[in-house]
């Protein structure tokens, strides 16, 4: 996974749901894992992990990162942390100062501490809340967006995952281009645009897709849940597996094979609906019921139904391996179920 050198790697928002996810595959890949977080560890990393606790909007603190292991280059940077979709609209200037200075930090740090000559991979998970549809009609007449259809964001989320694109290419193309030398290519610059992200094993909190893994981790819990979208509500969703692997993907595609560097990924599409009734086939004891919250469903509204990713099938093979059935059969029930069951024994 990532690049060939063998320098250190940075994983912001390293205890987050895709963090916890992602180090695992880092460390079986050999290499020597940064895990940054603004909160403190909940229990040790494995060997092959260095914890530093932090806020990356302070610059301070970024530069200490390269140095966790020693001297040395950085390999790659996954920039993971950030202030999600619903949390940032309670709190835009902090999402803003967060997700774009941050953003912004953790590129200069990479563009200044990779080897002369092998700019480090700065790998950016990026969301469809980049796109913004200005109301249902438009949104259904839309149907699956390309990467350049619909870049108008209604959140200060999106906003920011926008910037942050927009960042990375700066830094991949034009980074001290009034110097004598020119402009350099400073990072490696990739980046996903991931739909909302079901996980069996974490749960998420302030984002706007979070009805999805809510409900059925509600449903495996015994507990009722109330559904803040209305029951027709669509975006995509993949899962956690998924997501790690479209970013070992990405990460490891030879550049030449990349034509662009931000990509769709797609793996299904359900409407609430939908989820609550393969939730319920699944614990037919699930009790869901549906109160849509004005605000947060207007943000779902803005978000695509679906979106095209033939790019990244076409360029990096993505494929998902799992569809919305067997997502549900494979992959979310039975973790879901033995981890709750473990947690009430
Ligand atoms: N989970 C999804 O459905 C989804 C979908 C699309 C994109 N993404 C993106 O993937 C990335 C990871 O998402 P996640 O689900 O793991 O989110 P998460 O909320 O579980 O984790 C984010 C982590 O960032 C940390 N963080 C927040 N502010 C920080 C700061 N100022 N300094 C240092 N750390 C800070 C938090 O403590 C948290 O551990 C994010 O960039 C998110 O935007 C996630």
């Amino acid at each position: 996974m990532a690049t060939g050198s063998s320098g250190v790697v940075i994983v912001t928002g390293a205890g987050g749901e895709m963090g916890h996810a992602l180090i695992p595959h880092l460390l079986a890949a050999g290499k020597r894992v940064v895990a940054a977080d603004l909160r403190a560890p909940t229990s040790p990393w494995p060997d092959g992990v260095r914890a530093a606790t932090g806020d990356i909007r302070d610059r301070a603190f970024v530069k200490t990162l390269a140095d966790a292991w020693g001297e040395g280059p950085i390999e790659a940077v996954y920039h993971l942390a950030a202030v999600l979709s619903s949390a940032g609209e309670r709190n835009p200037e902090l999402a803003h100062e967060v997700n774009v200075m941050g953003t912004m930090h953790l590129l200069s740090l990479a563009a200044e501490r990779g080897t002369p000559g092998h700019p480090p991979l700065v790998l950016f998970p990026s969301s469809i809340a980049v796109y913004g549809l200005h109301d249902l009609d438009a949104k259904r007449n839309a149907g699956a967006l390309h990467e350049e259809e619909h870049l108008d964001p209604r959140t200060v989320y999106g906003l920011g995952k926008l910037a942050g694109e927009e960042l990375g290419g700066y830094y991949a193309r034009y980074y001290r281009q009034l110097d004598p030398q020119g402009p350099r290519r400073a990072v490696d610059f990739r980046s996903i645009r991931f739909p909302g992200i079901l996980s069996a094993d974490t749960l998420p909190s302030g984002g706007t897709s979070d009805y999805g893994p809510e409900m059925l981790h509600a449903a495996a819990k015994g507990e009722p849940y109330r559904c803040f979208v209305r029951p027709d509500a669509r975006i995509p969703f993949m899962t956690m597996p998924d997501a790690i692997r479209a970013i070992e993907a990405i990460a490891a595609a030879p550049v030449s094979r990349l034509s662009r560097r931000v990509y769709n990924v797609g793996a299904f599409a359900p409407s609430a609906a939908e989820i609550a009734e393969l939730v319920t086939r699944h614990f037919p004891r699930a009790r869901i019921d549906f109160s849509p919250h004005p605000a947060r469903q207007a943000i779902v509204d803005s978000w695509p139904e679906d979106v095209v990713d033939h790019a990244a099938r076409r360029d990096w093979h993505w494929t998902p391996t799992h569809d919305f059935e067997s997502a549900f059969a494979e992959y979310l029930v039975p973790r879901i179920t033995s981890r709750y069951a473990a947690a009430v024994r």
